[in-house]
């Protein structure tokens, strides 16, 4: 996948001339199947847009729409037809109200063109839902995959285990789902969990939503997570969970009888709240089976049905839910996860680790979902900038989502009938409110949108480029936060010249937009210089560079310092080895100039596992030093990775004597969000020297509270500058 990425970045680099972007081209997101263009304009006014259903368009979703005449007029396969026939309308339409004489005949690709959302990691209201089916049906999206039920919030209220939705359950999980991460609760933070952790959508909440969704074509698939993901549920009723279990486990027990009929009460009053949707979504993924191994329970189960594992005990889970699914009229989906153990006989898949399990599914005749993870999780980072909001997970720019295609060559042709379509997931674990959200969903739901919809043929990521530009301006006019990652440039390439100097290249992922810079650390303004093709420094300095667009910047400022510092190419020495895992790049990594992105798997980090991080820097001849700086990442919540405790730097002029030039104490910092800490150690004085010493203390061991406590601590860093 990096190879990928990075093979897209050089094009793009090589494109970088390409025009700008053009106002008069008809810009529709997603791409018609076909547009013939006239010549003139119509008005649209109260009453010369007519609409009509006609069964002669083979594609229920499909539609005409005819411009010319003074009239505009829309004839759809069914009334989802005429609908989507509106939305192409709304984006013929000039802020006068005029549309070109355009004749477009269009239907979709794909007929599952799908949207997911977690409002149980953090809820999300009632209004914002809509406002979230607004976004969709504007790109034609007609499935809204609602996961409602996961960690510590059940979000959807069932009357007969009220207990689900109470706030005592989420709290008692969130309280003890504390220490696990390592952390204390601060009192704000139990204050921020009152506010956002807690909330669920009442049975009216849901038929409004679901009435809201069908006016927009929308079918709204409920997700109720089996047998995992389920702490809040299995605190709240842990007799449905493993009597060996902790409470809050997150995993039901197919070992109990009882837990059968509580799930199967469940999907009783969950059909009855989705009378439209043909499935019912049960997850299935992420199921650690080690607590089915120590249930007595479950090892009964086994016997008496003669499984030979937990993937087997999975498997009669899923396919007794499906059964029982399939008995009140409803499909059963899943994640690829329900292929283990073999999958149930009628299940459609939603493959998510990748496209492995979608391929055998369809190669196997089970309908499939292509959902996977490294093209179209939303809540993944759209740049590498580190101002970006913490997200989960790798890096699916717009680009990277438009390059998705649901339908792989390894699925034989015969079966590609068997792929559905595709969909794009938000998780929201780092995600806390409705703008964050729309952040995350646009402009990648415009790219997912026309992979979902446009013939292949139809797709090119040029025109669409030029399309996004419109449609950034018809998200402002609706008031819809989008993200302007696609214009934050980026170090594309770097190499350093045999006079010394230094060559970047900068690039971003939409070209045609102007990007100025300056080297001295100060923001660049639209009268700093213009990037051309590559910047040659010759002397050290911050690169600081912004994309402008209509005269404003836009995305976020490239900031890099001390490039061609003292150290840039010093020969390094080490006192301790760094990691063969995380190397960064080997020897030359701390001095290369080039930064890891807040990632622990950016290979730019070099790791020390244990030991100290304890390097010697010849600076080739005796320099004023007159300080250094570095900086570390830690990220408590899920990785070894910590701060050092403590910093020294010494330095020498000869090699073989050396001065205590700065000692500091680290202080631990217990956030639990990726921390990046810089260090500028800067000396009371500026010191001859030639060798420069530092080392930062690792704290070897990690304390008992953090979740993999006993284990080695790690040190990442990236880069030490020598000033
Ligand atoms: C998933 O992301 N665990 C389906
Ligand atoms: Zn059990």
């Amino acid at each position: 996948m990096r190879k990928l990425i990075l093979t897209g970045f050089i094009a793009m680099v090589a494109a970088a001339c390409s025009p700008a972007p053009d106002a008069t081209e008809i810009a529709v997101i997603p791409q018609p199947s076909r547009i013939i263009e006239g010549q003139g304009a119509v008005q649209i006014g109260p009453d010369n847009v007519k609409t009509a259903v006609d069964s002669s368009i083979a594609n229920p979703e499909g539609y005409r729409l005819m411009a010319r005449n003074g009239i505009v007029e829309i004839v759809g396969g069914s009334d989802a037809g005429v609908f989507y026939g509106l939305q192409t309308l709304e984006q013929l339409k000039d802020s006068a109200g005029y549309v070109p004489v355009v004749t477009i005949e269009d239907a979709p690709r794909f007929r599952w063109r799908g949207m997911h959302l977690d409002v149980s990691r953090h809820f999300f209201p009632k209004e914002f839902v809509k406002k979230y089916l607004d976004i969709l049906a504007y790109h034609k999206i007609n499935t809204f995959h609602w996961h409602l039920t996961d960690g510590i919030g059940w979000r959807l209220q069932i009357d007969k285990y009220p207990l689900l939705t109470e706030k005592a359950a989420w709290r008692k999980v969130k309280d003890e789902k504390a220490p696990w991460i390592g952390l204390e609760l601060s009192d704000e933070s139990r204050k921020d969990s009152a506010d956002t952790y807690g909330g669920y959508y009442t049975k009216e909440d849901v038929r409004e939503i679901v009435a809201y969704a069908k006016e927009r074509h929308i079918t709204v698939i409920p997700e109720i997570e089996m047998p995992g993901h389920s702490e809040a549920a299995t605190f709240a009723y842990p007799e449905y969970a493993c009597p060996t279990a902790r409470p809050g486990s997150g995993i039901y027990c197919p070992g109990r009888e009882e837990a059968f009929g509580y799930l199967e009460d469940i999907i009783d009053e969950v059909v009855e709240l989705f009378p439209d949707s043909p499935y019912i979504h049960i997850g299935g993924d992420e199921v650690g089976k080690e607590q089915w191994s120590k249930c007595p329970l479950c090892q009964k189960r086994k016997r008496e049905e003669g499984l030979k594992d937990e993937h087997e005990l999975q498997s009669y889970f899923v396919h007794r839910m499906e059964e029982y699914i399939n008995s009140k009229g409803k499909a059963m989906i899943g994640y690829d996860e329900i292929l283990e153990g073999g999958l149930a006989p009628n299940a459609t898949v939603m493959s998510w680790t990748g496209f492995e399990g979608g391929i055998k599914a369809a190669n196997a005749g089970h309908d499939v979902v292509m959902v996977p993870l490294d093209y179209v999780y939303f809540d993944h980072y759209q740049s590498q900038n580190p101002c970006e909001p913490q997200a989960w997970g790798g890096y699916n720019n717009v680009k990277r989502v438009y390059s998705f295609d649901p339908v792989p060559a390894d699925i034989a042709p015969e079966n590609a009938r068997y792929v559905l379509g595709g969909q794009a997931n938000i998780w929201t674990e780092n995600i806390r409110t409705p703008e964050h959200v729309e952040y995350m969903l646009l402009p990648r739901l415009a790219a997912l949108s026309e992979t979902l919809w446009s013939d292949t043929t139809q797709k090119d990521w040029r025109r669409f480029e030029r399309k996004l530009e419109r449609q950034y301006d018809r998200y402002a006019a609706k008031g819809w936060n989008y993200a302007e990652s696609a214009f934050t440039p980026y170090i594309a390439e770097q190499h350093f010249n045999p006079d010394g100097s230094l060559t970047l290249r900068l690039a971003t992922e939409l070209d045609g937009y102007p990007v100025h810079y300056t080297l001295d650390g100060s923001v660049p303004a639209r009268d700093s210089d213009l990037y051309a093709d590559s910047i040659v420094m010759t002397a050290p300095g911050t690169l600081t560079a912004v994309t402008f667009r209509n005269g404003k910047p836009a995305g976020c400022v490239l900031s890099v310092p001390n490039l061609l510092n003292k150290a840039t190419r010093a020969k390094v020495s080490y006192a301790a080895p760094y990691s063969p895992a995380y190397t960064g790049g080997g020897d030359t990594a701390l001095v290369d100039n080039r930064y890891a992105f807040k990632r622990g798997d950016d290979k730019a980090w070099q790791g020390f596992e244990r030991t100290d991080m304890d390097v010697t820097l010849d600076l080739g001849s005796v320099q004023p030093v007159e300080g250094v700086a570095l900086r570390f990442l830690q990220h408590i919540a899920s990785t070894s990775v910590m701060l050092p405790t403590r910093l020294t730097v010494w330095i020498s002029a000869d090699g073989g004597d050396y001065t205590l030039a700065a000692d500091m104490p680290v202080a631990p910092d217990n956030d639990s969000e990726v921390v990046i800490r810089p260090f500028d150690i800067r000396l009371p004085a500026p010191v001859p020297a030639r060798y420069v010493r530092v080392r930062a203390e690792n704290m070897g061991t990690l304390p008992k509270e953090h979740p993999r406590g006993g284990g080695s601590a790690w040190i990442f860093t990236d880069e030490i500058a020598v000033y």
